[in-house]
């Protein structure tokens, strides 16, 4: 399947977003990653409903907003008017993840589940045929910049497998969190199908569209 490349727009200038926006999209950025964070599920801080919507305005590429917040279901129909197209949440601390799944795809938007990096991938199986994104954090979620946990490879692999042994070989795999040059082509071999990168595209010292192509160089060259 076609590797889909998501700048993940925590590390993007917000002074000038607008710009930003208009870069990657032209760079040809397959979507948007907007991270969602409430000081409570992570120490951090970040956006909401409202920097989505105005994102919305000056963009036509899909949405994902990517919530780390404590009672995610509070929120789902706000992410959904502002204009998300995919709303991922997570395993930990949600006791009923069929029903926040049932609630975003009700709202009409696609759903998605994701998993801290010491979650176990066994915790996905009944999810499965429910979901339209299964999201791996290769670090802590949080903030950007963090170091990939290497273990995260095997992770995903393993992942891949369960997904294929249980009838779902097309799941989209998406890998957040020290997604970049030097670690991309080893994910992509190992099972992802969607590369989020926050630092690898706004602060890699390239333009932002040089970034996103040496991303994609890095797919095609494969493991490093
Ligand atoms: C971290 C966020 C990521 C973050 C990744 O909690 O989920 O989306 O932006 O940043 P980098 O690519 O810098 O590791
Ligand atoms: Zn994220």
């Amino acid at each position: 399947p076609p590797i889909r490349i998501a700048p993940s727009l925590l590390s993007a200038d917000f002074a000038h977003l607008a710009d930003d926006l208009a870069q990657v999209e032209a760079g040809g950025a397959d979507a948007l990653h907007l991270d969602v964070m409430d000081g409570h599920f992570v120490p951090n801080i970040t956006l909401g409903p409202l920097i989505v919507k105005a994102v919305r305005r000056c963009t036509s590429l899909p949405i994902e907003a990517h919530l780390m917040v404590e009672h995610p279901g509070d929120f789902i129909a706000d992410f959904a008017q502002a204009g998300a197209d995919l709303i991922v949440v997570h395993v930990e601390g949600n006791w009923s993840v069929h029903r926040l799944l049932q609630e975003i795809k009700g709202a009409g938007v696609r759903a998605g589940v994701s998993l801290n990096p010491m979650t176990p991938v066994g915790h996905l199986e009944e999810m499965l045929p429910f979901v339209d994104t299964v999201l791996v954090m290769t670090v802590e979620p949080g903030f950007g910049g963090q170091s990939f946990i290497p273990t995260m490879y095997d992770k995903v692999a393993r992942l891949r497998q369960l997904a294929d042994s249980r009838g779902f070989p097309g799941l989209d795999i998406a890998v957040d969190g020290g997604v970049d040059r030097e670690t991309a082509g080893s994910l992509v071999e190992a099972g992802a199908t969607t590369l989020i990168a926050g630092t690898a595209v706004f602060a890699s010292g390239e333009s932002l569209p040089d970034a996103i192509a040496t991303l994609r160089r890095a797919v095609s060259l494969g493991p490093t």
